[in-house]
C-alpha cells in the first residue's frame, strides 16, 4: 500500500489516500472516496450572539469532502462555539448549517438526531465518562444507536482503539491515562460510528509538542485510511501546518480567509501573515 505523502498538494495527496483506501480500511465496511466529491459539510451566513456579544457575525465554510480543514483563530473567536453549531448543540440567530444539502435546523429534533450520528467529535478533554473504562467509553455509541451484537462491537472497538495506539489500555479508567491517551480514546470513540464528518476542538490543547504531533500522525492516517470531512479548529500554527489540506481563518465572527494550506501560509493579508507566522506586529492584538 503507498504511503501518502503528506507534503504533496491536494489533489496529489487525494489519489494517494484513494490508492491507499484499496487495502483492508478500518471500518468494517469498505468506503471508496474520490477527490472532488461535492462538499458534505456547509456553512452559510451563521450567526450567533449571546446577549449584547455578537460572536458569529457572518461564517461561510464548503468544507471539502476527503480532506482535512483546520479552522485557527485568537482565543475566545467563537471555534467551539462554531463547533457546537455543527452538531446541532447550538442554534444560528441566522444563516445555515448544511449536512448533504439539508440545513440541520430546518429539519425535525428525531432527524437532527439520526444527523448527528454522521458526526465523531472528539472534545477538547476527550469528554470520556469517568466511571466507565476505555473499552466501554469506545464502544457506547454502538451500544447506543446500533443492535449490534457485543461479539461484533468487540471487533469494531478493538479495532479502533488499536488504530488509536491504546489496545494494550482497553480495560484502563480514564483517570489511570494520560492527557494524550485520553484524546486518542476520545478519537477512537469518534470513529466507531463509521462518520464521514470527523471534528476535533483543539485536538492539541494540553499536550507536549512530541504527544501533539504524534497525535497528528494518527488523524492523518486514520484520514488517508477512510476519508471523510475532517476539520479541526485550534490556534496551533504547528498542527495546522502538519495536518491540513485546507486552512481557514476566522477573527471577529468572518471568515478572513479559506483554502488550500499552501496559499494560507504564503498569503499576504496582515492579519492572516500575522496569525499564521505568530507575530506579535500586526492587526491583532490583546483586545
Ligand atoms: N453558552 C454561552 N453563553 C455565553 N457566552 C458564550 C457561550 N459559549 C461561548 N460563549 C462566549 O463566546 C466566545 C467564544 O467562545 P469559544 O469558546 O467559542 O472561543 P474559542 O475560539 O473556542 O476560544 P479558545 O481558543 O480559547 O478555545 C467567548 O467570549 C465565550 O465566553
Ligand atoms: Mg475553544
Amino acid at each position: 500500500m503507498p504511503s501518502p505523502n503528506f507534503t504533496d498538494p491536494p489533489t496529489e495527496r487525494f489519489a494517494a489516500v484513494a490508492e491507499a483506501t484499496r487495502g483492508p480500511g478500518w471500518s468494517m465496511e469498505t468506503r471508496a472516496f474520490q477527490p472532488g466529491d461535492d462538499p458534505i459539510l456547509q456553512v452559510h451566513g451563521l450567526a450567533k450572539s449571546f446577549g449584547s456579544a455578537q460572536i458569529l457575525k457572518n461564517i461561510n465554510f464548503d468544507f471539502q469532502h476527503n480532506a482535512i480543514t483546520t479552522v485557527l483563530g485568537p482565543s475566545g473567536t467563537g471555534k467551539s462555539v462554531l463547533i457546537k453549531h455543527l452538531v446541532g448543540l447550538l442554534a444560528p440567530d441566522a444563516g445555515e448549517v448544511l449536512v448533504g444539502g439539508q440545513d440541520i435546523w430546518s429539519m425535525g429534533e428525531n432527524e437532527r438526531y439520526d444527523m448527528r450520528t454522521r458526526f465523531g467529535v472528539c472534545w477538547q478533554d476527550g469528554a470520556l465518562f469517568g466511571s466507565m473504562n476505555l473499552y466501554d467509553n469506545v464502544a457506547f455509541p454502538l451500544r447506543k444507536h446500533t443492535r449490534k451484537p457485543e461479539k461484533e462491537i468487540e471487533q469494531i472497538v478493538m479495532k479502533a482503539l488499536d488504530e488509536v495506539g491504546l489496545a494494550k489500555a482497553a480495560h484502563k479508567a480514564p483517570n489511570e491515562v494520560s492527557g494524550g491517551m485520553k484524546k486518542r480514546a476520545g478519537f477512537a470513540r469518534a470513529l466507531v460510528m463509521n462518520p464521514d464528518i470527523v471534528l476535533f476542538d483543539e485536538p492539541d490543547s494540553g499536550l507536549d509538542p512530541v504527544r501533539t504531533s504524534l497525535l497528528c500522525d494518527i488523524i492523518m492516517d486514520v484520514h488517508s485510511q477512510h476519508g471523510g470531512t475532517y476539520l479541526l479548529v485550534t490556534h496551533d500554527i504547528k498542527t495546522a501546518r502538519k495536518v491540513s489540506d485546507y486552512v481557514g481563518l476566522i477573527w471577529k465572527g468572518e471568515v478572513v480567509h479559506y483554502g488550500p494550506a499552501h496559499e494560507a501560509f504564503e498569503h499576504q493579508d496582515p492579519f492572516v501573515k500575522q496569525f499564521l507566522a505568530g507575530q506579535s506586529a500586526g492587526p491583532l492584538g490583546m483586545d
